[in-house]
């Protein structure tokens, strides 16, 4: 008996230890354990004897028993550990891997210009102001002396808005940044002396040219602010930005409804790949009388200059770009040559 024991439960204990599945483990329980299994087939035997030897057997038949379920349990326990094992070895994390950097960023060259510019004029005493691209007509052209039939009003120009203001006209976003002159003067009391950078918009696009594109507007009203101060302002602006002396600035004669008298300022490199060229970068001049009194207030009183700059213009010379439509293409090779 005891051999025969022995014999299936050293069957048992091999036939789990040669599977590795979960399931199959189950089966091969039932062939031992289950209802018609080897143990089970005995203990059934065991009606046909006597008292004694039934208890002593019987003994023996639960030990192999007990030995058997041990060995499922074990092997049970094994397998799982396996599979755990096997898990997290294939979800393993190797936390010595560099990580993926994310890609830095800079800032877009248009931007750079702008900051210098407002680091440039905040050193020399100017504020710097902020408003509204989108504009009424009496501040973009009306505040500004522009006779009702300019050209610039006309819907070639400037990009309408779908909605009306007060006046019943329609708004506009902002051709220029003069309106910002109207806007500070009216809420500030001279002395003024201040600068707006930001976006403008016109309905133009070519290699000089963007449907939007940065302005800074100046603005120094005090009681006794000449063109000289002009030209000795927007000249150490000048030298400041392009980081030279070796630079000539010229006032041309021009016209703008809102100066007078008026001047295109023109500067020129004595030396690099722009040598001996002038190139137009802003319009400026003395603030109309008009103009002075929309800002309310008295033009025998207070006076002063305004100049407004196109920015890509600024930074194109900065870096000698020839197409100002790079700087809105988004392509990463021209932007990280500035980072
Ligand atoms: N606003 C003018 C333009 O956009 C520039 C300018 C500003 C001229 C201030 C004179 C004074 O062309």
């Amino acid at each position: 008996m005891q051999t025969q024991l022995d014999q299936i439960v050293g069957e048992a204990l091999g036939q789990f230890a040669s599977l590795d599945d979960a399931a199959q483990l189950e089966q091969a329980k039932a062939r031992f354990l289950g209802k018609s299994g080897a143990i089970t087939e005995l203990l059934k035997g065991l009606r046909e004897l006597g008292p004694d030897e039934k208890r002593a057997a019987g003994a023996s038949i639960n030990r192999a028993k007990e030995r058997i379920e041990q060995g499922l349990h074990d092997r049970r326990e094994a397998i799982a550990q396996a599979r755990l094992d096997a898990r997290l070895h294939e979800e393993a994390l190797d936390v010595t891997l560099p990580g993926r950097r994310r890609g830095g960023g800079s800032i877009h060259p248009v931007m750079r210009s702008w900051q210098r510019i407002e680091s440039i004029f905040r050193s020399i005493g100017f504020e710097v102001a902020d408003g509204p691209e989108i504009e009424t007509d009496w501040y973009n052209f009306t505040a500004l002396n522009n006779p009702a039939n300019h050209p610039a009003r006309s819907m070639q120009d400037t990009f309408y808005v779908d909605a009306i203001d007060s006046q019943g006209l329609p708004l506009l976003l902002r051709t220029h940044t003069s309106p910002m002159q109207v806007r500070h003067a009216r809420t500030h009391t001279p002395p003024i002396k201040v600068i707006a950078p930001g976006r403008t918009y016109r309905v133009d696009s070519d290699a000089t040219h963007s449907p939007m594109f940065h302005q800074v507007e100046g603005l120094w009203i005090d009681e006794q602010v000449s063109f000289a101060d002009l030209k000795g302002v927007y000249t150490e602006f000048l030298q400041r930005f392009f980081e030279t002396d070796a630079l000539r600035v010229r006032f041309r004669p021009s016209y703008f409804p809102f100066t007078e008298p008026s001047a295109e300022i023109d500067m020129m490199f004595d030396s690099g790949p722009l040598k001996g060229r002038w190139l137009e970068i802003s319009g400026s001049g003395q603030v109309h009388p008009e103009v002075v009194r929309n800002f309310g207030f008295d033009p025998e009183k207070v006076i002063g200059f305004a100049f407004g700059s196109g920015i890509e213009r600024l930074t194109m010379l900065r870096y000698g770009i020839g197409d100002l439509r790079q700087f809105f293409d988004g392509d990463l090779r021209f932007l990280r040559q500035f980072s």
